[in-house]
């Protein structure tokens, strides 16, 4: 929302703190403690913090609505109880995002350089294994409701085998077999940690036997050919301008004549200063990458024509989130 005075000024800038209390609480598995709800002192005793410093995290966690607190007794609110504990949790990724942080506090020395000095999201870099792990599942918790809603909006008429390029958790490539059912062969092409979690993932996928998962750099090698479709979802963000394109020359040659190439991201408008999530998201690819940021519809299409691909669209497909799609020229 657009600060319109002091007060709203003031709000934004706060906006950190109650940020940092559920990612701390989320780190502890706070809200996997609270079923039967508890006292402080009790849950402060198992995690082995402080039970006063414990008890000001929960009041505060009551006062932003994600616990409730009776007597001296804390259990979770609906929100938390549905996606910060239990078989649903998703908090993996503000695991993730909280790794993210160290990197946002160097914000002003990234200015001064132009870019980070960890490169943590170019993930080939560092071998953290809990860093690469809550990267991919957060993924998956961010795109299990929308892949969904975002792949049934694709016209995939007539095609079989399809690559998603940076597949990461497998999360789309389920969907896409759910709601395309004359898919024969999707291929997930990623680094080999984000295939373990793919793998684990699509255990008891009832489409499983058609998914095949392919190790690979999309910056070193070759991604394959004759694909009737390839997807490329919020994977050039984290590539500069030179990158974004190199990857896009190597989709449109691993197409098969008449093939598409569909690129999804958060798209930024002609001006680069909206939506806001895009925006934002700029500069958290600014902090966390050498060269990525958000980019916008037109870059995309420029890129792919570059490519000489042909029937270039570009469109929404959720609120934070477009699809730039083009196609292979059939002679
Ligand atoms: C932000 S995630 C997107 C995951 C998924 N496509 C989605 O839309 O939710 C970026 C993905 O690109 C993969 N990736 C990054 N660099 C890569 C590279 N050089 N080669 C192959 N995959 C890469 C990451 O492992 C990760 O799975």
């Amino acid at each position: 929302m657009k600060p319109e005075n002091f007060r709203d000024l003031m709000r934004l800038v706060h906006g950190f703190e109650a940020a940092k209390i559920l990612l701390v609480a989320n780190d502890l598995g706070l809200f996997k403690r609270l079923d039967p709800p508890r006292g402080a002192a009790e849950v402060a005793g198992e995690l082995g913090v402080d039970s006063r410093a414990l008890e000001l995290l929960m009041n505060a966690l009551t006062a932003l609505g994600l616990l409730e607190k009776s007597g001296s007794t804390y259990r979770n609110a609906p929100v938390a109880a549905a996606y910060l504990a239990g078989d649903s949790y998703r908090g993996h990724i503000f695991r993730h995002i909280h790794h993210c942080w160290e990197s946002w506090n160097d914000l002003a020395g990234v200015l001064r350089r132009g870019g980070p000095d960890l490169v943590r999201e170019s993930v080939i870099l560092h071998d953290e294994e809990d860093w690469n792990r809550d990267f991919i599942r957060g993924m998956d918790d961010v795109t299990r409701d929308l892949a969904p809603q975002v792949v049934t909006q694709l016209d995939l008429t007539g095609v079989r085998r399809l690559l998603d390029v940076g597949g990461g958790p497998g999360t789309y490539a389920r969907a896409f077999l759910t709601a395309h059912p004359r898919l024969t062969d999707v291929t997930i092409f990623d680094l080999p940690f984000a295939l373990a979690v793919a793998r684990e993932r699509l255990e008891g996928c009832p489409r499983r036997d058609d998914v095949r998962l392919v190790a690979g750099d999309f910056n070193k090698d070759t991604l394959g050919d004759g694909f009737d479709a390839i997807w490329v979802s919020q994977v050039l963000h984290s590539q500069s301008e030179a990158g974004c394109r190199t990857l896009l020359a190597k989709a449109a040659q691993a197409l098969a004549p008449g093939g598409r190439l569909l690129v999804h991201e958060f798209l930024l408008d002609a001006e680069r200063t909206q939506p806001l999530t895009a925006a934002l998201f700029a500069v958290h690819m600014l902090v966390m990458t050498a060269g990525g940021r958000a980019y916008s519809g037109e870059e995309i299409a420029g890129w792919m024509r570059e490519c000489g691909l042909v029937d270039i669209e570009v469109r929404k497909v959720s609120d934070d989130t477009g699809v730039v799609q083009g196609r292979r020229h059939c002679p």
